[in-house]
């Protein structure tokens, strides 16, 4: 695992972007996984200038994304579905057929879990994760616990995560107490893994996951045992990283 240092949020989206960018050159089939929230949106905005300014071309790649809620459909602004159409689907040629997301309004979430799971399986794994890290070192929303479900499961929200993700919805009560994601294993055996993190309060579970033990109560910290992950930081969030951490 290395950890790289960017000045702020909108240069690690850059990074990330210029990343991406490198890896479609080498392979037009991409199969991308894919984070939502505040920290990714700086890359998006970069894929999409790179499509308009460089012909970076997407018509070829495949994308995953990492999670969905239980309970909302693709129409509701708070579903990750409508995030992720909004901040870049609309925005680049990639062929809807292969853009792929958790059905946050299936009828049977486990039904639609095991579906999600056959259908990354069909398709190779992945061979980018790009994610991002909660506050308590959750990764899509496997969260802290002292079991981890290593495939596509339904996850319970934990206190933390609906309170940080109230912004959205008025409370953390109002947050939907579930989600469809994928676990582990999508992350561990993806070939590569790009973690995003920016601003102070990703801090200590960054610092926590780099160099602290690896333990379920902090998933973001499996990614010590990948072969080729990189954490990818602003100076704020790796603030708490010790100077013998080897990062550039
Ligand atoms: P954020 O979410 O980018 O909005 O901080 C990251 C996460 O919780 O995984």
């Amino acid at each position: 695992m290395r950890a790289v240092v960017q000045p702020d949020g909108e240069a690690v989206g850059t990074y990330a972007a210029e990343l991406i960018e490198r890896r479609l050159r080498e392979n037009p089939r991409l199969v991308l996984g894919l984070p939502t929230g505040q920290t990714p949106l700086p890359m998006y905005a970069a894929l999409i200038r790179r499509q308009r300014e460089a012909g970076l071309d997407f018509s070829q790649v495949t994308t995953f994304n990492l999670d969905e809620y239980v309970g909302l459909p693709a129409q509701d602004p708070r579903s990750y579905a409508f995030y992720m159409e909004k901040h870049f689907f609309a925005h680049v040629a990639l062929p809807r057929s292969q853009v792929f997301l958790p059905n946050g309004e299936a009828a049977d979430p486990y039904e639609e879990a095991l579906r999600y799971e056959q259908l990354l399986q069909s398709h190779g794994g992945l061979d980018l994760a790009i994610v991002g890290i909660g506050r308590n070192g959750h990764i899509g929303f496997n969260e802290p616990a002292e079991r981890l479900m290593a495939r596509t499961h339904v996850a319970v929200l934990s206190e933390e995560t609906r309170t940080a993700n109230a912004r959205f919805f008025g409370s953390p009560e109002a947050v939907p107490p579930t989600a469809i994601t994928v676990g582990m294993a999508a992350v561990g055996q993806a070939k590569e893994v790009l973690l995003l993190a920016s601003g102070s309060a990703k801090a200590a579970a960054v610092a926590a996951a780099c160099s602290g033990e690896v333990t379920t109560h902090l998933p973001a910290s499996l990614l010590q045992l990948h072969p080729n992950a990189t954490f990818l930081l602003d100076r704020q969030a790796a603030a708490q990283l010790r100077d013998n951490d080897g990062y550039e």
